[in-house]
């Protein structure tokens, strides 16, 4: 979507879910006032067009997938990469669904009780278990995987004096089917994210939360799966 100052502020909310993320911290109105334009916005708010059309193209371009091959890549800089991107994006991301939903459920509770009455419980709990999961990760299980690359890599082997990792991965991995059943759950009930056509840019905005929160960790649990773990688990023959 090309940006203009003219371009309105719910379009661009909805095309873009980078976007929105900076117009909250502008304090831009794209919930009710969708429909003005960026100027319009921006006087609203006191901020400068230029710099929130600048920051939102910043956030769009560096939100662009990378090209990098983790399977090559030394698991340090895998592990960096996983936790700054991605357990960043949960950290991030997961009170702001949180904070959406529930404005989302005060006002459509009643109309749309089937889709909303479970939502915020089980996305209360998903943030609950995958808080506890990366602290485990990133305090735990990474730092002796780096270690243990380190020591491959060095002359004098030590006999793995960090333990095996095959119990904590096995953990981690059942770990990440809860999650991806939490985020299953949260597909079937709003029926693959299917947007009602009363729902206000913030309920619209929930839908497409989820729909990039299942995105993001798909692709977060394939770099551990897929790849971290088995190349974690091969420096232990
Ligand atoms: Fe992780
Ligand atoms: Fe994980």
């Amino acid at each position: 979507m090309e940006l203009r100052s003219n371009s309105k502020v719910g379009e661009i909310a909805t095309a873009s879910m980078a976007s929105i993320r900076v117009l909250e911290d502008f304090g831009i109105d794209y919930c009710w006032g969708g429909e003005q334009s960026i100027t319009e916005a921006c006087r609203s708010a006191g901020v400068d067009p230029q710099g929130l059309l600048q920051d939102i193209g910043d956030t769009m371009l560096s939100t662009a997938p990378g090209t990098r091959d983790w399977k090559a890549e030394p698991l340090a800089a895998l592990i960096c990469h996983i936790v700054s991107v991605h357990h960043e994006y949960l950290r991030l991301e997961l009170p702001r669904i949180q904070k959406r939903l529930a404005v989302v459920y005060a006002t459509y509770r009643q109309r749309d009780a089937s889709t909303l009455a479970p939502l915020p419980e089980i996305v209360f709990l998903l943030k609950g278990e995958l808080e506890v999961h990366m602290h485990k990760e990133e305090r735990m299980l990474f730092p002796a995987i780096e270690e243990s690359e380190r020591a491959a890599r060095g002359a004098n082997r030590p006999p793995f004096p960090f333990g095996r990792f095959a119990n904590p991965i096995n953990i981690m991995l059942a770990e990440h089917e809860s999650a991806g059943a939490s985020l299953d759950r949260i597909r079937k009930i709003t029926r693959n994210y299917a947007i009602p056509s009363h729902a206000c840019h913030t309920y619209r905005a929930l839908f497409k939360d989820f729909r990039s929160l299942e995105r993001d960790l798909h692709m977060h649990i394939h770099l551990e799966n897929n790849i971290l773990f088995p190349r974690a688990l091969a420096l232990q023959p």
